[in-house]
């Protein structure tokens, strides 16, 4: 991580979600079922990951979409992004006391690790070849100030 005077890229910005997603989705897999600390982390992983979805695909995959070579790697993360939504959709319909609740949270989660990872392994270095040094910097801004307005909304 930078340190303090340096102004993160927009790799390291999207990389504070990540790790934020990756501790919810521990929590949500160590949590009892049907326990209010289980609806807890479940809410804000929701909420986490709606929140980050929207402000990567506003500040960083439509951007990229501007570049021939980076359209396959935007089209799949944002297909994969609906993919966890829908996931996300259906836990909400599933009863917490059944045994699908869990199975479907273990789904989420590892569809939601496979994603990170592919993103920090494989899209991220090829954004990296196509985006300006500048750019890195400015989307980096707009994805923080994106991503904090849309949870304030979230709050409110
Ligand atoms: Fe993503």
């Amino acid at each position: 991580m930078p340190g303090m005077d340096q102004p993160m890229n927009i790799f390291q910005a999207l990389l504070v979600s990540h790790r934020t997603q990756r501790e919810l989705s521990a929590r949500l897999l160590e949590a009892k079922p049907a326990t209010d600390e289980c609806q807890r982390v479940f809410e804000e992983l929701k909420a986490e990951l709606a929140a980050h979805e929207t402000a990567e695909e506003r500040c960083f995959y439509v951007p990229l979409m501007q570049h021939d070579e980076a359209m396959d790697l935007s089209r799949h993360g944002i297909a994969e992004h609906h993919e966890m939504d829908e996931m996300v959709e259906h836990l909400e319909e599933v009863d917490p006391h059944a045994a699908e609740w869990q199975e479907c949270c273990r789904k989420l989660c590892a569809k939601i690790e496979h994603h990170l990872t592919e993103e920090e392994q494989k899209f991220f270095p090829q954004a990296g070849e196509v985006l300006t040094e500048e750019q890195k910097l400015s989307l980096a801004r707009d994805y923080e100030a994106e991503f904090t307005t849309l949870r304030i909304k979230q709050e409110a």
